[in-house]
């Protein structure tokens, strides 16, 4: 693999069963990139997505994160070497405060420090640490969700439909806090919906169909696509 590269999928194929839904996939982010995942609804993204943090029964092809093989490590491990990854939904302990939230994360050294670090970037949350998550509305969840998985200091962050149950206010929110990961050392791999908007905050895109890849490339060159803006970007 080539040094560049912060993640690198090779010939990835697999499912959950016999029968494979991703049927030999390649994608690399570089370190500080933001790489958006789009395409028709059962073409395998988030199948791919498990396949790359270890939750998929069946995978065949290399995964190589930072130049280390993880294909057979198991989800914990992928964690512990840089994965992180927000679920759509249940990404917060509501009964947990803001702070015991933010301190219950795995594997993190120092923290207390790396907490305000992290909070640096959602001051919102300060005045919140000690209320129950439970309070706090559906766009500081999310900040809450990031700020948790960013604790550990993660090299990657995999995103699936990261806007899919939010309001169109909010929308907007995620997309800026996407924005705003490269900066803080963390490339990101994001399933989207809104494939126009995600397109237009990443460098690199990649269309699956049918459990394939059927286009990829600059995000710019493929908003600029007509016959696949028309194909698979959708209105939004
Ligand atoms: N847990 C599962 N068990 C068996 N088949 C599944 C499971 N999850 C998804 N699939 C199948 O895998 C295909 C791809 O689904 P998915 O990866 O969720 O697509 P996407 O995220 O692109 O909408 C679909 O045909 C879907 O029915
Ligand atoms: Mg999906």
């Amino acid at each position: 693999m080539s040094q560049q590269n912060l993640l690198e999928i090779q010939q990835l194929r697999g499912g959950y069963s016999e029968v494979d839904i991703i049927h030999g996939i390649d994608l690399r982010v570089a370190p500080g990139e933001i790489v958006t995942i789009a395409g028709t609804n059962g073409a395998g993204k988030s199948t791919l997505v498990k396949a790359l943090l270890g939750l998929l029964p069946r995978v065949h092809g290399a995964i190589h994160l930072e130049g280390r093989e993880i294909t057979r490590l198991s989800a914990e491990d992928r964690f512990d070497a840089g994965l992180a990854y927000v679920p759509q939904v249940a990404n917060v302990f509501p009964s947990l405060t803001v702070r015991e939230n933010l301190l219950v994360v795995r594997g993190v050294a120092q923290v207390k420090r790396r907490m305000d670090e992290v909070l640096a970037d959602f001051p919102a949350l300060v005045e919140r640490l000690p209320q129950p998550a439970s309070n706090l509305s559906g766009g500081e969840r999310q900040q809450l969700a990031f700020a948790r998985a960013l604790m550990p200091s993660p090299r990657i962050m995999v995103l699936d439909e990261p806007t899919a149950a939010l309001s169109p206010s909010l929308v907007g929110k995620v997309f800026d806090m996407v924005q705003k990961l490269p900066a803080a050392g963390v490339a990101v791999l994001m399933v989207e919906q809104r494939a126009r908007q995600a397109l237009t905050i990443s460098q690199q895109g990649y269309i699956l169909d049918q459990g394939r890849c059927v286009l990829d490339g600059a995000a710019q060159t493929l908003l600029a696509d007509s016959r696949m803006a028309q194909l698979y970007l959708g209105n939004h």
